[in-house]
C-alpha cells in the first residue's frame, strides 16, 4: 500500500499521519544511520571524540560539509581546521557534535521540490536562527544543555516539513486561516486541523527514535507550560522561536507573533525587561547567523 492510498482515506488526520510515518521507510526519506547515531552521542554524556571521529569515518561527504562550516565566516577561525579531530580541539566537541547535526539535517531534509506558497531557504534560515539562538539563550539562562538546545532548535518545526510534502492540501489551508484570521501557525493548525506541527514532529521523531529529551521538548515547543514534566529544553526552543521572528530571520509560516507570557518567562526566573536585554544581544548575532545559514545551505 502506498502512502497515497494511505491518505487518500476517511481516516482522522492524526491516523493518517501515524499511517503515512509508519509507511515511510518506502515513500519518505528514513533518517540516516550517521545522523541517527550522531544525535544520539548529543544526548548521552559517555561519547568521546573518537566515536564522533568513528562515526563520521562512514561519510565523508558529510565530514567535508562540516569542516566546511566549521571554516566558514560564522566560526571566524585564525587557524583552518583541517580534520574533524582539529575542528575538535578548535571548537570544542559540542560545538562540532551539534554542527554535525545542523549541516546533515539540511542536506538530508531539505524537500527536492519548491512550493508556491511556502518558501523553504526561509524556513530554515528561521530554524537555523532558533537553533543558535536556543543555544545561546541555554548558556545564558544557564537553563538546559547547550549541544541539545542547539539541536532542537534546527529539528524545532520539522512536523511543517511532514505536513507541506505529505498533506499538502492541509498545510495549503492552515496556510489560509493564518492570513484570513492573523492567527500565530499553530493556532491556525488547531483551528483547521486540530492538531499541530508539534504533534506531527513528536510522531516522526519518535519513529526515528530520536532521544526522547529532544522528542519532548520539541513536541511541547508552544505549549512548554503544559508539558507535565521539566521543560526548560521546550521553554528554551520557545523563547528563541519568538526571538527569531521577532528579529526577523527567515520565517515560519505566519508574521503574527505573540510574546512569551511573563507565566513563561518566570520558570526562567527572567522579567520582562531581562527579557528585552535578551533580545538585544541576540539582534547584535544576526549577521552571525545569516553567516551560517549561507555556509550550511
Ligand atoms: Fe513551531
Amino acid at each position: 500500500m502506498t502512502v497515497k492510498q494511505v491518505t487518500e482515506r476517511n481516516d482522522s488526520l492524526e491516523t493518517r499521519i501515524i499511517k503515512t510515518l509508519t509507511l515511510m521507510d518506502q515513500d519518505l526519506p528514513t533518517i540516516p544511520v550517521v545522523l541517527s547515531q550522531i544525535m544520539h552521542m548529543t544526548a548521552s554524556t559517555e561519547s568521546s571524540v573518537t566515536d564522533l571521529i568513528k562515526v563520521l569515518d562512514q561519510d565523508q561527504a558529510l565530514t567535508a560539509r562540516i569542516l566546511r562550516v566549521a571554516n566558514s565566516a560564522y566560526y571566524g577561525l585564525r587557524e583552518k581546521a583541517t580534520t574533524i579531530e582539529r575542528a575538535v580541539v578548535i571548537l570544542g566537541f559540542d560545538m562540532v557534535r551539534s554542527l554535525a547535526v545542523g549541516a546533515s539535517f539540511i542536506h538530508y531534509f531539505s524537500p527536492k521540490n519548491q512550493y508556491e506558497n511556502f518558501d523553504l531557504n526561509a524556513f530554515w534560515a528561521h530554524t537555523t536562527a532558533v537553533g543558535v539562538f536556543a543555544e545561546t539563550i541555554a548558556q545564558e539562562l544557564r537553563l538546559t544543555d547547550s549541544a541539545d538546545a542547539f539541536t532542537a532548535g534546527i529539528l524545532h518545526d520539522i512536523g511543517k516539513l511532514v505536513m507541506l510534502i505529505y498533506f499538502e492540501k492541509e498545510f495549503s489551508q492552515v496556510l489560509v486561516r493564518v492570513a484570513e484570521d492573523r492567527l500565530d501557525f499553530s493556532e491556525a493548525e488547531m483551528v483547521e486541523l486540530g492538531l499541530s506541527h508539534a504533534t506531527v514532529a513528536g510522531i516522526l521523531l519518535r519513529h526515528w527514535h530520536i532521544p526522547e529529551v529532544l522528542v519532548w521538548a520539541i513536541e511541547h515547543h508552544h505549549e512548554p507550560l503544559k508539558a507535565e514534566k521539566d521543560c526548560s529544553l521546550a521553554v528554551c526552543i520557545n523563547l528563541a522561536d519568538f526571538a527569531a521572528r521577532y528579529i526577523q530571520i527567515g520565517s515560519s509560516g505566519s508574521p503574527y507573533l505573540q510574546p512569551p507570557s511573563i507565566e513563561l518567562l518566570k520558570t526562567t526566573n527572567l522579567t520582562g525587561g531581562g527579557f528585552k536585554n535578551i533580545l538585544k544581544r541576540l539582534t547584535r548575532k544576526k549577521e552571525d547567523v545569516f553567516k551560517l545559514i549561507s555556509a550550511l545551505d
